[in-house]
């Protein structure tokens, strides 16, 4: 097979990795790539950016590619897969309707609302003295989440009402996110511990892949802002096989319905930004409709089989039966930062002491680039995710960070503590 992958970060690498590794897989494209994905065998990176999507269409019709498989949300909102689909192109990702899931924080909550998804209370304003008295006659704290795609900034878990205000504020006036914060949406805040679930979805089955835990804050004992992700573990140590069968009955497979129902029918991968509440159960933060960013490189150090065929069957309409075997015990991903990330990420660095690729340790490529003279650069906020698997979560962590003792950037920075919440369930 042919495939052409869309996409440049550390996500993609894990992805490329896999794929290229496939017996199935004759010739890998990437559009644009990274350094990494370069370095690959069997792989060829073309500048083509992911939301070019007449480039990438004629580009996958040209060299005959039998499979195209989309990393970022941003190529699957600008309509990536709708186009695929017209030109007879077998795509895995959703549709633009379907993407609305994550494209779409109110489309999302409305919808989860009437399926009877658990989830919090919400209101969804675009009237700020509306917003206000919603804010005002909330019992607890909310927060408050710019409508549209921010590229993960659009929310603030506000303390007070006059902060949850002074956000929807920022946000309805256009001044912080523009026409993304056009409409808000607040709900309650929820309190728990937050994990990650993605599951493979062919628009009718859903196979759950393991489950994982993202680190956002960008410092240790999740002080600081956000970040796009600082590190994850696979497994979630709080997820065991009933908690995952629940989490699918209850969260996943009536948003999958309601989305069929809604004429929106989901193929790809749906990922569930879920929090385990002590009271409630588990419940959704957020839907995303594409793979997660770092979760995707811890958990696929554990996926023990050919992804290939599932990336089709997912295309195509038809998974494999069963389900996909997974390697036991544990990996972490440690995300490499440059200088000044989040807020003001230093670029063009150079980077130095990658050990070499191993069955258990493999460093995945994020923000980097080659200069002319073949030197590694830093070129974004996250540079690279140590990943490494091991017999338990213990064996993981001491593997990753032993290889992150030889890495130098000037600037770089990362979280010692991926892994360390434990059992404690908040
Ligand atoms: P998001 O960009 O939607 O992933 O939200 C960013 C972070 O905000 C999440 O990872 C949560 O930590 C937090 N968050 C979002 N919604 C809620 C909520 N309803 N209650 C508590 N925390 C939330
Ligand atoms: N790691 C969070 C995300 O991919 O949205």
């Amino acid at each position: 097979m042919r495939l052409l992958l869309v996409g440049s970060g550390g996500r993609e690498h894990a992805l490329a990795w896999k794929i290229a590794g496939s017996p199935l897989c004759e010739r890998l494209l990437v559009a644009p790539g990274n350094p990494g994905i370069a370095g690959l065998p069997k792989t060829t990176c073309i500048p083509i950016a992911a939301e070019a999507v007449a480039e990438l269409v004629a580009i996958a019709v040209a060299e005959h590619v039998d499979l195209v498989v989309c990393g970022p949300e941003s190529a699957l909102a600008a309509g990536l897969g709708d186009a695929m689909r017209a030109a007879e192109v077998p795509f895995f990702g959703p549709s633009r309707a379907a993407a609305e899931i994550e494209g779409s924080k109110a489309f999302a909550k409305r919808l989860m609302r009437d399926a009877g998804v658990p989830t919090a209370a919400f209101g969804v304003f675009e009237e700020l003295p509306a917003a206000e008295a919603f804010i005002d006659a909330q019992p607890g704290p909310v927060v408050v989440k710019a409508d549209g795609l921010c590229a993960g900034k659009g929310v603030v878990v506000a303390a007070t009402a006059a902060e949850a205000k002074a956000a929807a504020r920022g946000m309805l006036s256009g001044r912080a996110f523009g026409a993304a914060g056009a409409r808000i949406v607040i709900e309650e805040r929820l309190s728990g511990r937050e994990i990650t679930m993605m599951a493979l979805c062919d628009g009718t089955r859903l196979t759950p892949l393991p489950s994982s835990e993202d680190h956002k804050a960008v410092g240790d004992g999740d002080q600081g802002p956000n970040t796009g992700g600082m590190g994850t573990i696979s497994p979630s140590p709080l997820v065991d096989e009933a908690l995952t069968q629940r989490i699918l009955e209850t969260l996943f497979l009536p948003t999958v319905r309601a989305l069929a129902e809604a004429g929106r029918p989901f193929q790809g991968l749906l990922y569930g930004g879920l929090m385990l509440t002590p009271d409630r159960g588990p419940m959704v933060i957020e839907w995303n409709c594409r793979f997660g960013d770092p979760e995707t490189q811890s958990v696929l150090m554990r996926f023990d089989e050919d992804l290939v065929p599932w990336l089709a069957g997912v295309a195509t309409g038809a998974m494999p039966p069963g389900k996909p075997r997974v390697r036991p015990g544990a990996a972490i991903c440690v995300v490499l930062a440059s200088a000044g990330y989040p807020a003001a990420p230093r670029l063009g660095d150079a980077i130095t002491g990658l050990p070499a690729a191993a069955d258990d340790l493999t460093v995945f490529h994020a923000g980097t680039r080659r200069d002319a003279d073949g030197r590694l650069l830093t070129a974004g906020g996250r540079v690279l995710g140590v990943t490494a698997s091991g017999a338990d979560l213990d064996a993981a962590r001491a593997r990753a960070y032993g290889a992150i003792e030889k890495i130098h950037f000037d600037g770089m920075h990362f979280r010692r503590d991926i892994g360390l919440r434990g059992q404690r369930s908040s």
